[in-house]
């Protein structure tokens, strides 16, 4: 069973109360969610931006091997949106559940905020547009990776869940070093002024979609446990419990940037002066010894 969302409440007494039908619903559902979001990731930004680096460009001069590269990945992805699609058809025909659009966001939820493609447009100015596109597909395929690993995390290595996943997390492995590559030769061909406009920017993306702070975490929570049918009240005392008991992290410890920020220190971005002090100023990094370590 798909149950990854559910494990911070696990031994609350409110959440223990909930029926197994209940849960196994929510797991059905939760597993629709993430296969409509991995189809429509795949074929609506991924792959479109796969097509451009393999043909029109970014306006950044590519190798021909990175030119390949983006057609093999390309086609990973769109096989990916094709198994989403066909598990999304056999779990509507079997058991009439269909996925759901959330309402409030989880830390991998950007409905709550400006999408992240505007942010980095309005970051980086007009005429950069394609290089904005380009840096969010290298976070997202640096990022995304860590979900689904969290998922698989909690699989058995026998269950269908595991199975369905596994293989697009060994592609998403490759396509990790990849962007990682394209990332730091981008980095490299571009003004110095270019690199400081282009690492504030990332530093603010950082900031604003994967800091897990006290009211993204409780958002991320109370919206899963209102999907278990909980009352209100439950939803804020099971969410607000488990953050006493879990603690919260400091910004340099969260999960959610462990992935960016090797990204960045691969892609030579963490060795950039300016980008750096503001990576340890906002707390990204503890101090200057840890960011060139
Ligand atoms: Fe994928
Ligand atoms: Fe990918």
């Amino acid at each position: 069973m798909f149950v990854f969302p559910l494990k911070p409440f696990a031994g609350h007494e409110r959440f223990e109360a909930v029926g197994k039908e209940r849960i196994q619903e929510f797991s059905v559902r939760a597993a629709c969610n993430m296969f409509l979001g991995v189809s429509s990731f795949e074929v609506d930004f991924v792959t479109a931006q796969c097509s451009k680096l393999a043909g029109a460009g970014i306006g950044i001069e590519l190798p021909d091997s990175a030119k390949r590269v983006a057609v093999a990945i390309g086609t990973d992805e769109m096989y990916h949106a094709f198994v989403a699609n066909e598990c999304l058809a056999d779990i509507k025909r079997f058991t009439g559940i269909v996925p759901v659009a959330q309402e409030a966001g989880g830390p991998a939820d950007f409905n709550a905020r400006k999408p992240p493609l505007e942010h980095f447009k309005e970051a980086l100015g007009p005429g950069n547009e394609a290089l904005a596109e380009v840096t969010l597909l290298c976070f997202l395929e640096n990022n995304f990776t860590e979900e689904l690993y969290g998922i698989a995390k909690g699989q058995t290595p026998e269950s269908q869940m595991h199975t369905i996943i596994r293989e697009h997390v060994m592609d998403e492995g490759r396509h990790m070093v990849y962007f990682q590559r394209l990332l730091k030769h981008i980095w490299s061909s571009i003004t110095e002024e270019m690199r400081c406009t282009l690492g504030k920017s990332m530093v603010d993306f950082c900031d604003i979609y994967l800091t897990l702070d006290e009211q993204t975490v409780m958002g991320g929570y109370t919206s899963t446990l209102r999907q278990l049918g909980l009352s209100e009240e439950d939803c804020i005392t099971i969410a607000r419990d488990t953050i006493l008991k879990d603690g919260l992290l400091s910004k340099d410890e969260m999960p959610s940037i462990v992935n960016p920020k090797h990204l960045m220190k691969v892609a030579g971005v963490l060795e950039h002066q300016p980008t750096r002090d503001l990576m340890i100023a906002s707390g990204w990094l503890k101090d200057a010894a840890v960011a060139v370590a």
